[in-house]
């Protein structure tokens, strides 16, 4: 049985997160309530441990439902992966989690402290845009590196820290000697520490990637949402990345979206399938994918 029917089997105390909190108001001013009042005798996962609860997610392009009633839980400390067919609606799931694309309709709660569940910590993610979705503490990378590659690394990651004073603060300031310090603690961990003068537009394209998740560090996130971190990478910078990813579990919550099936398989212990913008089935590598609905979704996308 999945986790998500596990969950959603659990029964007693299922409640929406919000029906807990009473309609407060969080600390950016987002209104905890549900959008759609109906979904609150909807089921929901416990109403405590859990960072993300995605239901009924759907997003329509010209009649097409690129997310179609899709639904999921993640818990706080979960490195999860996301896979299935080109097309399956996953990029378009974290456009919507990070307030740049607005669903249809359903409901998506981020909760940035579980273990201290309130309402200054819960926020509606279907009201926020995408400054207020980094503020609450997720960091997305895209799948194309947007590093500035006029930039050293070190002014990239400084960039990154000082994103809310602007551009012409951040590169003319200095770090205060902690945020300097937690600087080179992000150098290190992205394997960039010789690098930090070198400008961005030479590293290579794993090197780029790396930079991007360490200014995605810089900002202290709770939740991390990476797509396709690998894709284009050469097997040392694979093999680099799994361990990077080794290093983040367990202080951040992180979310990655991939194709390369060896590298699932070395990082992740649950992986969530989607196909035509719905959750198919979740569970180990191995168990999806022997599934047979995941064989078939796949050859049907090929
Ligand atoms: N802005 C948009 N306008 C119109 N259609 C879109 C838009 N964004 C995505 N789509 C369509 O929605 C569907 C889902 O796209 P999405 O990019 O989410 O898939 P994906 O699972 O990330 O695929 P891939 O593995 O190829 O990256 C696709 O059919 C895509 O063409
Ligand atoms: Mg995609």
């Amino acid at each position: 049985m999945s986790p998500l029917n596990t969950l959603r089997q659990s029964g007693a105390a299922l409640r929406h997160p919000s029906a807990a909190l009473g309609g407060a108001v969080s600390k950016l001013g987002h209104k905890v309530l549900p959008r759609h009042h109906h979904k609150e005798q909807q089921q929901a996962p416990q109403g405590r441990g859990m960072m993300l609860y995605v239901e009924d997610l759907t997003v329509s392009f010209d009649g097409f439902k690129a997310l179609n009633n899709l639904t999921f839980y993640l818990r706080a400390g979960e490195l999860r992966c996301f896979i299935g067919p080109n097309g399956a609606g996953k990029t378009t799931m974290m456009d919507v989690l990070t307030g740049k694309t607005r669903p249809d309709s359903g409901s998506a709660y981020f909760c940035s402290d579980p273990v201290h569940e309130s309402a200054d910590n819960m926020f509606n993610l279907l009201e926020m845009d995408e400054v207020d979705v980094v503020q609450a503490g997720i960091g997305r990378k895209f799948q194309k590196p947007s590093v500035i590659e006029s930039l050293t690394v070190a002014q990239n990651l400084e960039l990154a820290q000082e994103h809310n004073k602007g551009v012409f603060h951040a590169l003319t300031a200095k770090l205060h000697p902690h945020e300097r310090e937690f600087m080179e603690e992000i150098l290190e961990r992205i394997r960039l520490s010789s690098k930090r003068n070198v400008l961005a537009g030479i590293l290579s394209h794993g090197q780029k990637q790396w930079l991007e998740i360490g200014m995605l560090l810089m900002q202290r996130p709770r939740l991390i949402m990476l797509d396709e971190p690998v894709a284009g990478m050469t097997p040392e910078e694979i093999e680099m990345t799994i361990d990077l990813l080794h290093d983040l579990e367990g202080k951040h919550t992180i979310m990655v979206i991939e194709h390369d099936m060896a590298f699932i398989r070395a990082i992740s212990s649950l992986v969530t399938v989607l196909n035509a913008g719905s959750v198919l089935c979740e569970g180990t590598i191995d168990e999806v994918s022997s599934d047979p609905q995941v064989i078939t979704a796949y050859l049907g996308s090929a």
